[in-house]
Order: C-alpha cells, then sequence, then structure tokens
C-alpha cells in the first residue's frame, strides 16, 4: 500500500475514533446545562461519569496517537544498560493501581544480564502488555509476568493470563494499527486497537522480537531483548 493511502487510512480512522467520544461529551453537557433543574441527582451523576469516561478514552488516544507518530523516528531513543528486572518492577504498581481486582505476581531470573535499551520505552512496552493481559482477562484471575533466559543471548519477559483465547487466524493481524477482535469480552472494554502495534515498534526499534501464543486457558505474550554485551560486541563489529 502507498504512504498516501496508508496516511489517508489512519487520518480517517483517527478523525472516526475522535468522533464517537466527542459527541457523547458535548451531548451530556448539553443536556446538563440545558435542563439541570430537572434532572435528579443521581442521573447528574450518571452522565458526569459518562463525560468522564469519555474524556480518559479520548486522552488515551491522543496518547496513542502521538506515540504512533513518534514511532516514525527512533531519534529519540536514548539506549543505556538497564536492569530489565527492576524496570518491570517500577511500573507494576501502576498496573495494580488500576486493575484492583486482579492478581499480578512476578517470577523474576535474578542471574538475567542487562540489556541495552531505552528503559522508558521498555517500561512503554511492559505497561501495554500487562494492560492488556488485565483487560482481556476476568476479575479474580492472576496475571504473571516471568523474566528468564532464552536462546542466542536475549533475555526473556513472558506476560501470561488466563483470558480470552487469541485465534491463530488473529494473530498477525493484532499488531496491526487500529486491529481489535470482536468478542464478548473485548467488546465491553474500551480501547484504540494501538497498543499491540506501539509495542511491536519499539521493540524492533530495541532490536528485540515479539512473539504470541494462546488456547482457551492462557495467552502468551513474550519478547526477546538481546544482552547489552552481545549489542556492544555487535556494534563494535560495525565500527572496525
Ligand atoms: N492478552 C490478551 N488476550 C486476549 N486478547 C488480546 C490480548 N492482548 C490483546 N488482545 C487483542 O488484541 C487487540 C489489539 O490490542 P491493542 O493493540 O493493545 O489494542 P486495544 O487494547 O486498544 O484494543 C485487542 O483489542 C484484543 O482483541
Ligand atoms: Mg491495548
Amino acid at each position: 500500500m502507498d504512504e498516501n493511502k496508508l496516511q489517508h487510512d489512519f487520518i480517517s480512522t483517527v478523525s472516526h475514533e475522535l468522533r464517537t467520544p466527542l459527541t457523547s461529551i458535548r451531548g451530556f453537557s448539553q443536556t446538563l446545562l440545558a435542563s439541570w433543574d430537572d434532572i435528579d441527582d443521581k442521573s447528574k451523576k450518571e452522565f458526569l461519569k459518562i463525560i468522564e469516561e469519555q474524556s480518559n478514552r479520548l486522552i488515551k488516544l491522543v496518547e496513542n496517537v502521538l506515540a504512533v507518530s513518534k514511532l516514525q523516528n527512533n531519534e529519540n531513543y536514548i539506549f543505556k544498560n538497564i536492569s530489565v528486572n527492576s524496570s518491570i518492577k517500577s511500573v507494576i504498581p501502576i498496573i495494580k493501581q488500576q486493575y484492583k481486582n486482579h492478581k499480578i505476581t512476578t517470577v523474576f531470573n535474578d542471574k538475567i544480564p542487562e540489556i541495552l535499551a531505552d528503559k522508558d520505552k521498555f517500561q512503554q512496552v511492559i505497561l501495554n502488555l500487562t494492560e492488556n493481559a488485565c483487560k482481556y482477562s476476568p476479575e479474580n484471575t492472576t496475571v504473571k509476568v516471568i523474566t528468564d533466559f532464552a536462546e542466542n543471548n536475549f533475555v526473556s519477559i513472558k506476560i501470561i493470563d488466563n483470558g480470552v483465547e487469541i485465534k491463530k487466524e488473529d494473530m498477525e493481524r493484532i499488531f496491526k494499527k487500529f486491529a481489535r477482535i470482536d468478542n464478548p469480552l473485548t467488546r465491553g472494554v474500551q480501547g484504540s486497537g494501538l497498543g499491540l502495534y506501539i509495542t511491536k515498534s519499539i521493540v524492533e526499534n530495541l532490536h528485540g522480537k515479539i512473539n504470541v501464543s494462546s488456547n482457551s486457558k492462557e495467552t502468551i505474550f513474550e519478547v526477546l531483548i538481546p544482552f547489552s554485551d552481545m549489542e556492544n560486541q555487535a556494534r563494535s563489529k560495525c565500527l572496525q
């Protein structure tokens, strides 16, 4: 597909995604303003709640669209040696705060070496995947984050949930812009379908890989990032 068509599709999808929450915010504000004295307190609260939810949806969408436009240039990546385990440890409380009815456990291999990566971007990957794991699994289930060694001098980070199965035929599509799968659980939760697209692009900019496997019992997203030693070796080879 040529670049212009992609850009056009992107803009029309974003406009559509913006219009839905904006229309609902405007509608409920207008109703509140026009009929303030005739509406009971309970309904007022309900309408304000919808306005708040839809505003949050807009903020998320705008953040995601900004993240997508930043992906085009990876100049703003700051590569440093970072610890995988402690980078993950500091973002888990953000998810716990958001998904109070999920149990989130971590199983870290303390021996894994550091990786050469942009810490913010790496944490963004973990946040996106852990958030999805909670979003697409029922409350009162467990989401596991596991770090370990993988083949060929890579570190493996697995995010495992016991939620909806991702069917084989959808496994490629979910990494595309705005792709969402329609099923009873995903229908109930909002999203822009940009998360995995952003996640995959970041992982690739970090010279890593992302894989997914899923069945009716569990879904596993695995991120593989090369050890920083290997990165340094590869770099010094290029400089020779
Ligand atoms: N852990 C998961 N379990 C089941 N389905 C998932 C999971 N993560 C992502 N998906 C599916 O992939 C789609 C795309 O995910 P994503 O790009 O993060 O967008 P969003 O979460 O905004 O819908 C989701 O709508 C959902 O259908
Ligand atoms: Mg998501």
